[in-house]
């Protein structure tokens, strides 16, 4: 596969608009960065507004990728209202091995309605059939259920577990979840 990652956007789903992030998503961004709840599984600290705002600045530029270890961050954002939801992630791990890896979050309250599923997939698409990698993979804490149901769900399937890892002060196990180009439907 080759880089740059230039997506043509906005890139639609079928209630969903997923883009580069504007300066503008303060807001909507500051309602789950802020969130313990949303953060608890994920490297993020709880963000206070202004550490959101520096967040977001780097999410900004975050609509390309030009280089291995690069993630390509786009915010998801409702069609029906416009209000941003939460983000969707693929970092180009290895453009030589044609490897990436996957990641989200979503502001709480729209859980459980599909969104995270139409977007994640979205993404798997994007990441298989325009950018041609061959395998992606997704990193989570053993005890993110939700997540490990998404995944499971998106076709993933368990790959490797890593016992007592340090994440935000403690030792945990992390799965880590792939899926092959000729297994994604
Ligand atoms: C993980 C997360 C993105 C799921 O978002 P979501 O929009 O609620 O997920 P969806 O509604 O698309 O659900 C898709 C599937 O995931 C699984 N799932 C979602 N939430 C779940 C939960 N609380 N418990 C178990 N399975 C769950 C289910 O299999 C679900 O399919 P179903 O509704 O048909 O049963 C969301 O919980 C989140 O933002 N968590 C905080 C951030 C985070 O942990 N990110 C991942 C880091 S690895």
């Amino acid at each position: 596969m080759s880089l740059p990652w230039t997506p043509v956007y906005p890139i639609v789903t079928e209630r969903l608009v997923l883009r580069p992030h504007t300066p503008a998503d303060l807001g909507d961004l500051r309602q789950f960065h802020s969130d313990p709840d949303v953060v608890r599984y994920i490297p993020w600290p709880v963000r206070s507004e202004e550490e959101t705002r520096v967040a977001l600045q780097a999410r900004v530029a975050q609509g390309r990728v030009d280089a291995d270890g690069q993630w390509l961050v786009l915010a998801i954002e409702l069609a029906e209202t416009g209000q941003v939801i939460g983000e969707v992630l693929l970092k180009c791990a290895s453009a030589e091995k044609g490897e990436g890896e996957l990641g989200y979050a979503l502001n709480a309250a729209f859980h459980r309605r599909g969104y995270a599923f139409e977007a994640a997939h979205r993404m798997l698409s994007l990441g298989f059939a325009e950018f041609g990698l061959g395998r992606i993979t997704a990193t989570l804490d053993a005890r993110n259920a939700a997540s490990a149901g998404l995944l499971e769900k998106l076709g993933m399937t368990l790959d490797s577990v890593a016992r007592d890892q340090p994440f935000k002060g403690e030792l945990v196990d992390e799965l880590t979840y792939a899926i092959d180009a000729k297994d994604f439907s």
